[in-house]
């Protein structure tokens, strides 16, 4: 009875599995996203860092002793990256697990989602940065519209010639403009990889570094699924993408439309916490110049 049930639900599996390759076989850029096994690599945590459920899972744990990461295989110069993350639940004060894209040396570019955990009820903070030839000190803060230990969320980096945008579930929470005409150096050069880790940075994450990891707690595990990349894989100093190809909608948007306006400066009104073009005490010497230059939106 039991093997009957069984092996007449493994027919049907077979068969959904059948239509759905074959649906998604015309697709198989996206279907390969979707596997860590395939796109990422391990790179610290002894253990820590692990991938499941085929592939399609990979969750970051934390302890006492250590953190765990790990990077894309790929390299990309410029690109569309999604990934859903379920962040640490719970008291995960102290606790960072970052996204972000980096490239290597002493002058690299980094494109940074780093998540603060709080005490348990209290309000995660989305902590976000641009470094360009080494140099940061662009840090922008959000709190979000939902709670992100619940369920997974996307979470965004698209990145081309014209602009930075982080988004939210599709929503841009922020905005970096390529402004290099003015003199702000742009990240444009120098191909990035895929990293996410989760660290403890109790000294300065929680309020500030007053509220400390709780070791009771661990281990602190947040999850990841659903990678996506829609970039230009960058491979011995050659792109996949031609430079005349029109053909991918990321690439061209160079620019917000008005409706991804509006939504920007909603989020910016309603769950900024920190900007640094606003932290006049910060810069004694005057604001950086990309917090001062106007363009037209
Ligand atoms: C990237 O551009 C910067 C400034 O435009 C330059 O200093 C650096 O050498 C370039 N790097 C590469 C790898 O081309
Ligand atoms: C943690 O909660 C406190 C109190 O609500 C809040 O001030 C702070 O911004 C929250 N987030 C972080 C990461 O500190
Ligand atoms: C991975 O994380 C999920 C929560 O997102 C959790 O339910 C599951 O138990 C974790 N698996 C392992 C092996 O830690
Ligand atoms: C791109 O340019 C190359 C040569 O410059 C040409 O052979 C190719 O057809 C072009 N591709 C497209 C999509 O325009």
């Amino acid at each position: 009875m039991a093997s009957s049930v069984h092996s007449s639900h493994s027919n049907a599996s077979v068969l959904i599995f059948l239509f759905v390759s074959a649906i998604l076989g015309s697709l198989s850029k996206v279907v390969l996203a979707g596997n860590f096994y395939k796109n990422v690599e391990i790179t610290w945590g002894d253990g820590r860092a692990q991938i499941l459920d085929n592939g399609k899972l990979l969750n970051l744990s934390l302890d006492k002793a250590s953190g765990s990461g790990f990077q894309s295989k790929n390299e990309f110069l410029y690109g569309k990256f999604d990934m859903k993350l379920k962040l640490v639940p719970g008291n995960s004060a102290g606790v960072v697990t970052a996204y972000y894209l980096r490239s290597q040396g002493s002058s690299w570019d980094e494109i940074d989602f780093e998540f603060l955990g709080n005490l348990s009820g209290e309000p995660y903070i989305v902590h976000t940065n641009v470094y360009s030839q080494g140099k940061g000190d662009r840090e922008q803060q959000f709190y979000l519209w939902f709670d992100p230990t619940a369920n997974f969320h996307t979470y965004s980096i698209l990145w081309n010639p014209g602009h930075v945008v982080f988004y939210v579930d599709g929503k841009p929470i922020r905005e970096f403009k390529n402004l290099e005409p003015f003199g702000v150096p742009y990240p444009k050069n120098q191909s990035v990889r895929i990293h996410s880790s989760i660290w403890n940075a109790d000294d300065w994450a929680t309020r500030g570094g007053l509220v400390k990891t709780d070791w009771i707690q661990a281990p602190f595990i947040s999850s990841f699924k659903d990678l996506r990349t829609n970039a230009c894989v960058w491979s011995n100093g050659v792109s996949s993408c031609s430079s005349n190809s029109t053909s991918d909608a990321w690439r061209l948007s160079q620019e917000l439309d008005s409706t991804s306006q509006k939504r920007l400066k909603w989020v910016q009104r309603k769950f900024m916490v920190y900007n640094y073009c606003t932290d006049i005490n910060r810069f004694p010497h005057g604001l950086p110049l990309e917090c001062t230059v106007t363009t037209k939106s």
